[in-house]
């Protein structure tokens, strides 16, 4: 309400100061400073106001009726092949437009007779409402004890200690079941997340050309992802075999590795060299913090860089974390070159590749 409005508030309608509005006591800094006094609205006191905020509302009320309508209207009315162009959207179709444009002026519309109602003509005096004690009196108290009491003397459980016992262990027992339909939400991983397709001997194939890799392949400065033979044959590509094609993602996001060739001299751990061919190196492509892709290669430092959540991890030096979320090191592929002079794997990843999960020792 404006100033204006309170000066035109006649003397009788001056606001009556209500019991719980007190004046705080100079002595007591906290005491319940109770509920401001009422200010009457123009609408309360004018019954013309009142009268004019009733039709304004019910004038809301009755476009959104004829809002509906036209909705309606629009639905059987409209060819729904029809465009229009519309000043800033372009062209639309005109029974989209009209559709939308409708229920959004009748749902506005109820909205808006609603909060104008609430404002003008609904009651808007403030009250204050007890809470009751939470604690029962203890008349009260004294009787739950009494009823409880008798009606464990009744049940006779005190004096049945059997009854007792089993039936505690009937309650401990039942949940037991809800665990048991665990079992409905899928297969246990048993070891899946611990295995890749490495095995001892597998060809490591140029996952862009499909070619197995010669170490003159692997160029300094440069990044080759791979994957193991047999596995882009095996479950063909994403997409061609549309019914094996998750399982295929899957296997070669697991198996996805990266090589690198490293000066030996540039390399702190004998180990990786000793895992490696002539400083060529192969890592899991898959970040050990949430299983992102890594793709980013800095030449002069040596890192890996995981795009999601910026994990830099060190290809010098076992692949250690330098930077950022992940908690431990890539995975080291040991490699080696068979017979046909082609870089192959040695063994399978010694440790689980990926995010990190709850059962990984
Ligand atoms: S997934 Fe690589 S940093 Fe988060």
């Amino acid at each position: 309400m404006s100033s204006q409005d309170k000066s035109e508030v006649p003397e009788e309608h001056l606001p009556e100061v209500p019991a719980s509005a007190h004046v705080p006591a100079e002595s007591d800094p906290f005491a319940d400073p109770g509920l401001p006094a009422h200010e009457p609205r123009r609408t309360d006191i004018d019954e013309k106001a009142a009268n004019r905020a009733e039709r304004q509302v019910a004038f809301l009320f009755v476009i959104s009726m004829l809002a509906t309508i036209g909705f309606i209207w629009s639905y059987v009315g409209i060819d729904k092949d029809r465009i229009i162009d519309i000043f800033f959207f372009g062209k639309i179709g005109a029974q989209n437009a009209a559709l939308g444009g409708t229920l959004g002026i009748a749902l506005f519309c109820i909205g808006a007779g609603a909060i104008h109602w609430a404002r003008t003509l609904m009651t808007d005096e403030e009250i204050v409402q007890e809470r009751h004690e939470f604690t029962s009196d203890p008349e009260t108290r004294e009787y739950a004890i009494r009823e409880f009491t008798q009606g464990a003397s009744d049940s006779v459980i005190g004096r049945r200690p059997l009854i007792r016992r089993t039936m505690i262990g009937a309650m401990a027992l039942v949940p037991l079941s809800g665990v048991v339909l665990l079992r409905d939400l899928g297969p246990l991983p048993g070891t899946k997340l611990r295995h890749t397709e490495w095995k001892p001997g597998t060809e490591l194939i140029n996952e862009a050309t499909g070619l197995p890799i010669k170490p003159d392949d692997i160029v300094k400065g440069s990044l080759t992802m791979a994957l193991p033979e047999g596995l882009v044959e095996k479950y063909g590509p994403a997409g061609q075999k549309e019914e094996l094609s998750h399982g295929w993602l899957e296997k070669a996001g697991m198996s996805a590795v990266l090589l690198v060739r490293l000066e030996p001299k540039d390399v702190k751990s004998k180990k990786e060299l000793a895992w490696g061919y002539e400083g060529i190196v192969a890592y899991s492509k898959i970040c050990t913090h949430v299983g992102c892709p890594i793709g980013l290669y800095e030449q002069q430092t040596h890192h890996l860089l995981c795009p999601c959540h910026q994990s830099t991890f060190d290809l010098a030096d076992d692949g250690k974390v330098v930077f950022g979320p992940a908690a431990r090191s890539l995975p080291q592929l040991k490699i080696h070159v068979n017979e046909a002079g082609n870089l192959a794997a040695s063994q399978d990843f010694a440790e689980p590749v990926g995010a990190s999960f709850w059962e990984r020792g």
